[in-house]
């Protein structure tokens, strides 16, 4: 299939020297990787991953999500990364300069990334909030003394979740105007390590807890006979997958737009195996620092997305200076957040920027308005909205549903089938191998693994999400 296409792609130079300097890009292969980096680590990490695993059975999750992150997060990453450094597009000009036919497929992406920016940015302002919080209390032993009591009457008010909203839309938005920023890398650089060290010392104190073992084997040591009907098996293997798109920021756009911005001796192969690396350490980490915790205590591991924000301060408080504690790891949960809606909004940004041909400047407030005021109605799906139920649902599982359920498989499957069979993998691998890096040599198993495992298992559990199966 498309011969000449194909033909005329290997010999036609992609006129990008133009198109880089104009759009920006990062000034390194190491400053892709960290940004990269900074784009999956995120609230998927410390706020998502805990929770997801604690509602679907733990280490049963967690087998399914790495084994996902093998077969249909890896190959993933390489498609888009390809797909933007060849084209030098946002997701709509990318496909459409490749493939008139798909460019709605792009379009999948860009109206995925809005939709997951708008309640991202919800959960980045309940951050905000603790950390404003924790910032207030520096000196008292105890911020937080009824962390439960504290999260409900926190999400169903409506002044503070929404100015948390905005005030994170704001600092995102004014990253996303200063251009692919060394800012960003820069951040990123120091930050990164930073929260690492963060989270293993809460992990340490998590650990320590009388019963934290409980926490410790729930998580690693899976429990098959948790698994009672094939209703809970797909339940499981749903949330997984949705879990590994969310996590890696696949399938909305993000690492094409990124890879948009790379440089050819970037060794994608490479920074596609290292950000899951990073961010499945990072995923671990953060669900060692809370499980352990919530068996501790006694709380529900199935408590939902509240879990971040219930078990944490309870941690906090039963640590020397937890008050400092607390502050530092919120500002970095919040660095950690930016540096992940950054990417998002780029997505939708470069799209006004090469499609609509508006300027970066206009391009960002109206995209980040635009979000945020769809954002306002999720800040107050707990509260002043919360009997509004479209579908019988919160607006908050809505969206959420929606992206993890819908979008971002479906912009899955369509870079699977795109980059599989319609542009081949003779060419990703031609993309792959340009700046002189180590030729790749496993294009049996990446073309095995775009043709037929990732869009299969992904298709599987579309079908069986649209008609209700889980
Ligand atoms: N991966 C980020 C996190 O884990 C969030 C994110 C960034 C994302 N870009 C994305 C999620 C694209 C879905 C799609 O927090």
């Amino acid at each position: 299939m498309g011969k000449n296409r194909k033909i005329s792609s290997i010999t036609k130079p992609i006129s990008n020297t133009i198109d880089a300097t104009k759009r920006g890009g990062f000034s390194s292969s190491m400053g892709f990787i960290l940004a990269a980096t900074g784009s999956a680590v995120g609230l998927g990490n410390i706020w998502k991953f805990p929770y997801v695993a604690g509602q679907s059975g733990g280490g049963v999750f967690f087998i399914f999500y790495l084994v996902f992150t093998l077969l249909i997060g890896v190959p993933i990453l390489i498609a888009e990364m390809t797909l933007g450094r060849k084209t030098r597009q946002n997701p709509v000009g990318a496909y459409r300069k490749l493939d008139k036919r798909f460019t709605f497929a792009g379009g999948i992406g860009v109206a995925c990334a809005f939709v997951v920016l708008s309640f991202y940015s919800v959960i980045g302002g309940w951050v905000f909030n603790y950390l404003i919080t924790y910032g207030k209390n520096l000196l008292n032993t105890i911020a937080i003394a009824e962390p439960v009591q504290f999260y409900n009457e926190f999400i169903s008010s409506s002044l503070a979740p929404v100015t948390g909203h905005l005030v994170f839309m704001l600092l995102t938005c004014l990253i996303v105007l200063g251009g692919v920023s060394a800012g960003i890398e820069k951040t990123s650089k120091i930050l990164l390590p930073a929260l690492f060290v963060l989270i293993i010392a809460v992990v340490v104190r998590s650990v320590t807890l009388p019963d934290a073992w409980k926490g410790l084997s729930y998580l690693f040591i899976p429990d098959w006979s948790s698994i009672t009907s094939t209703t809970k098996l797909l339940e499981i293997v749903l949330s997984a997958m949705g879990q590994v798109f969310f996590t890696l920021s696949i399938g909305a756009g993000t690492m094409i737009t990124y890879g948009s911005y790379l440089t050819k001796e970037t060794n994608i192969v490479k920074a596609a195996c290292m950000i899951p690396l990073l961010d499945t350490l990072v995923a671990v980490l953060a669900g060692m620092a809370i499980l352990p915790a919530v068996f501790s205590f006694g709380l529900n591991p199935g408590e939902g997305p509240g879990l971040l924000f219930v078990t944490l301060p309870t941690v906090f408080n039963q640590m020397p200076f937890g008050s400092i504690f607390g502050f530092i790891f919120f500002l970095l949960v919040l660095v950690a957040a930016v540096t992940s809606s950054v990417s998002l909004l780029e997505v939708v940004v470069s799209f006004g920027i090469d499609t609509l041909k508006l300027k970066r400047k206009t391009s960002s407030v109206l995209c980040a308005l635009a979000i945020a005021l769809l954002g306002v109605i999720t800040a107050l799906s707990f509260g002043a909205m919360s009997s509004f139920r479209p579908l019988g649902l919160s607006m908050f599982d809505l969206i959420n549903q929606l992206a993890d359920k819908l979008l971002m498989p479906l912009g899955g499957i369509f870079i699977c089938v795109f980059s599989g069979w319609v542009l081949g993998v003779d060419d990703i691998i031609l993309e792959i191998n340009r700046g002189g890096v180590k030729p790749f040599t496993h294009k049996k198993l990446l073309s095995f693994s775009l043709r037929y495992i990732a869009p299969v298992c992904i298709l599987m559990i579309l079908v069986s999400s649209l008609f209700g199966l889980s």
